[in-house]
């Protein structure tokens, strides 16, 4: 799908994303962002942020930056992240063409959100660029089951997905494939199991 269909759908939703997709998928949230708050990570980027529902659940002294395609997600996470110091910035960006240099952050998270782009290896390629060598790369998804079927949830959640255009067929054999990395644990991270945190280790310098 292109970015600005992308960009137009997040723009659209974003009044009523909370309501729908913020407790639902907040076990993961929470999951991801605990392994940061324990790691010995201080700079921290999280690629489509969203309206910001992770930001308040990172540890006080972290360096938070958070990047968005859509205007009016970032809104809601500009209102979300007002007196919360961990926040250090929030910008309007392509997660598959970040702005920054390299090895500027010691960790870097994606959630909701690899299954969005249009393009998951440039995402990759820049998940392993800006986050340092050795460091953390989480992502948190929906991982569809290796034989293709289709569960009961994925039905339910089918609408909801297509209006959001996450597509609902990633496994863990592509997301590790096309990260490029190896993966170091995988855990449930919400709605029995349908949602996943991947945690990988970006390459060593
Ligand atoms: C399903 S939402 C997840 C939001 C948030 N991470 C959460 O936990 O609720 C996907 C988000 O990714 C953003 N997004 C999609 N494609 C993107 C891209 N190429 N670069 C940056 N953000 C993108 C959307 O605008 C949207 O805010």
């Amino acid at each position: 799908m292109e970015l600005d269909l992308i960009r137009r759908l997040y723009g659209k939703g974003a009044g009523i994303y909370d309501a729908v997709f913020g407790p639902l998928l907040d076990r993961g949230r929470q999951a991801a962002v605990e392994a940061i708050n324990a790691s010995d990570a201080r700079s921290v980027l999280e690629v489509g942020v969203g309206t910001g529902l992770s930001l308040p659940l990172y540890r006080h002294d972290l360096r938070v930056t958070g990047i968005d395609l859509s205007p009016e997600m970032l809104t809601k996470a500009r209102e979300r992240a007002r007196g919360l110091e961990q926040v250090d910035a929030l910008h309007e960006m392509d997660a598959q063409n970040l702005a920054f240099a390299d090895a500027s952050f010691d960790a870097a998270v994606a959630m909701y959100v690899a299954a969005v782009v249009p393009d998951m290896g440039r995402l990759f390629g820049e998940l392993r660029r800006v986050c340092k060598p050795g460091g953390s790369i989480l992502v948190v998804n929906h991982l569809a089951a290796e034989s293709g079927v289709l569960g009961a949830f994925d039905r339910l959640m089918a609408p909801a997905s297509r209006a959001m255009a996450v597509r609902s067929d990633l496994k863990l054999k592509t997301l590790a494939e096309t990260a490029g990395l190896a993966v170091e644990g995988v855990e449930d991270a919400g709605i029995g199991g349908y949602i996943k945190l991947v945690r990988f280790r970006n390459r060593p310098g």
